[in-house]
C-alpha cells in the first residue's frame, strides 16, 4: 500500500516509517521539521517538507503521490507547554488536522490512522482505563486531541473518511537497529531523562514528587514499547482495509511502574548508580495512568513483542548511547 504519513521526521512517525518499509509498503513523508529530524526519516520514504496547514500542496502530495491511507503523527504533543500556549495548540493540532481532512477529502483518500493520547480521559480513580471511561481532558493537549477525534467522527459521517483512532499511554524505547529513537528538544520524558545520568549529560535525575497515594509515593505510568506501538497502526490500517469501520483504542502495556521503579530498572540495565534526588511534583501529573488495552488484543489481534520495561529502557540506552547529541551526532 501507498502510505502518507504526516510527521514522519518525529519520533513516532520516524519509526512508523521504517517498520512500514520493512514491511514492503511505500511511504511518502511530510514533515515541516519544526521539531522533527530529517536524519530520522528512512531515505528510502520520498520526504516533503511541507506544513499539514498548507492543504493545498498536501492535497496535491495526495492525489500526485497516489496515496491508499494516510497515519497522522504531526501534532504538538507537550503536555506543559499547550497549557502556557493553548492556541499554538489549537492552531496546529485541530487546525492542522482539519486542513489534512479537506485535502485528503479533496483527494478522495478515504483512511487515517492517527494518534491520540491517554490524555484524552483526563484524572479517573480506576485502573486500568478503558475505552468506555468518559473522555474530560484536563490540559489542553488532550483537549487538541480529543477534537481532532470528534472532527473525524464527523467527517466519516459526513464524507466516509473512515479513521482509527489509538490513544498511546507512555512511548517508549528505541528502533532495535539503535538508528533511531527519541530525541526531543527540549526533553521533558523520563527514560531519556534518566538516560542522560548515564550518558553524562546530567548528574541526578529529579523525582517529580513522592508524596502521591501509591505504594512509593511516586506517579505511575504504563509504559509501551515504540515497536509494539507501530505494529498497532499497522493493524489498524489492515482493519480499515479489510472492514472500512472507524473506532478507536487505547494502546498501553495493563502495567504500571512508578518512576522510582523505573529507575531502578535504567539501573539494572545501564549498570549505573543514577543518582535521584526528590523534586517538587509536576503540575498536572496524574497519580496513575494504567491502560486497558484488552479492546485492540480482541478486535485487531494486537500483541506485545517487548513486554519488561528492561527491554524498552535497553532499546533507548541503545540509541542514546550512539547518539549522545541526538540526531545532531550524526
Ligand atoms: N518524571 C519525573 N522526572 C522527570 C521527568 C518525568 O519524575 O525528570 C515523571 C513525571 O512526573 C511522570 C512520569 O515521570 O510522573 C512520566 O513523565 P513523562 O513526562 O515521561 O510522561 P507523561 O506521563 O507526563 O506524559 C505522557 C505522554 C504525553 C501524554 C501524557 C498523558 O508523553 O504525551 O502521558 O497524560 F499526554
Amino acid at each position: 500500500m501507498k502510505i502518507l504519513v504526516t510527521g514522519g521526521a518525529g519520533y513516532i512517525g520516524s519509526h512508523c516509517t521504517r517498520m512500514l518499509l520493512d514491511q514492503g509498503h511505500d511511504v511518502v513523508v511530510i514533515d515541516n521539521l519544526s521539531t522533527g529530524y530529517r536524519q530520522a526519516v528512512d531515505p528510502r520514504a520520498t520526504m516533503y517538507e511541507l506544513d499539514i496547514k498548507n492543504q493545498k500542496e498536501v492535497s496535491r502530495v495526495l492525489t500526485t503521490e497516489h496515496i491508499e491511507a494516510v497515519i497522522h503523527f504531526a501534532a504538538y504533543s507537550l503536555v506543559g507547554e499547550s497549557m502556557s500556549d493553548p492556541i499554538k495548540y489549537y492552531d496546529n493540532n485541530v487546525y492542522g488536522t482539519m486542513c489534512l481532512l479537506e485535502a485528503m477529502i479533496d483527494a478522495n483518500v478515504k483512511r487515517i490512522v492517527f494518534s491520540s493520547t491517554a490524555a484524552v480521559y483526563g484524572e479517573h480513580e480506576t485502573m486500568p482505563i478503558t475505552e468506555a471511561y468518559e473522555e474530560c481532558p484536563t490540559n489542553t493537549y488532550g483537549a487538541t486531541k480529543l477534537a481532532m477525534e470528534e472532527m473525524m467522527k464527523w467527517a466519516d459521517i459526513a464524507h466516509g473518511v473512515k479513521y482509527i483512532a489509538l490513544r498511546y499511554f507512555n512511548v517508549a524505547g528505541a528502533h532495535r537497529s539503535g538508528e533511531i529513537g527519541e530525541a526531543h528538544n527540549p526533553e521533558t520524558h523520563l527514560i531519556p531523562l534518566i538516560l542522560q545520568v548515564p550518558n553524562g549529560k546530567r548528574d541526578f535525575i529529579s523525582i517529580f514528587g513522592d508524596d502521591y497515594d501509591t505504594p512509593d509515593g511516586t506517579c505511575i505510568r504504563d509504559y509501551i514499547d515504540i515497536e509494539d506501538l507501530i505494529d498497532a497502526h499497522v493493524l489498524a490500517l489492515d482493519h480499515l482495509v479489510n472492514n472500512n469501520r472507524s473506532d478507536y483504542f487505547n494502546l498501553g502495556s495493563g502495567a504500571g511502574y512508578s518512576v522510582k521503579e523505573m529507575i531502578e530498572a535504567a539501573r539494572r540495565v545501564t549498570n549505573h548508580p543514577i543518582p535521584a534526588k526528590i523534586g517538587p511534583r509536576r503540575a498536572g501529573d496524574p497519580a496513575r495512568l494504567i491502560a486497558s488495552s484488552d479492546k485492540i488484543i480482541r478486535e485487531l489481534g494486537w500483541k506485545r513483542n517487548y513486554d519488561t520495561v528492561e527491554s524498552i529502557i535497553a532499546s533507548a540506552w541503545t540509541f542514546h548511547r550512539n547518539h549522545r547529541e541526538g540526531y545532531a551526532d550524526e
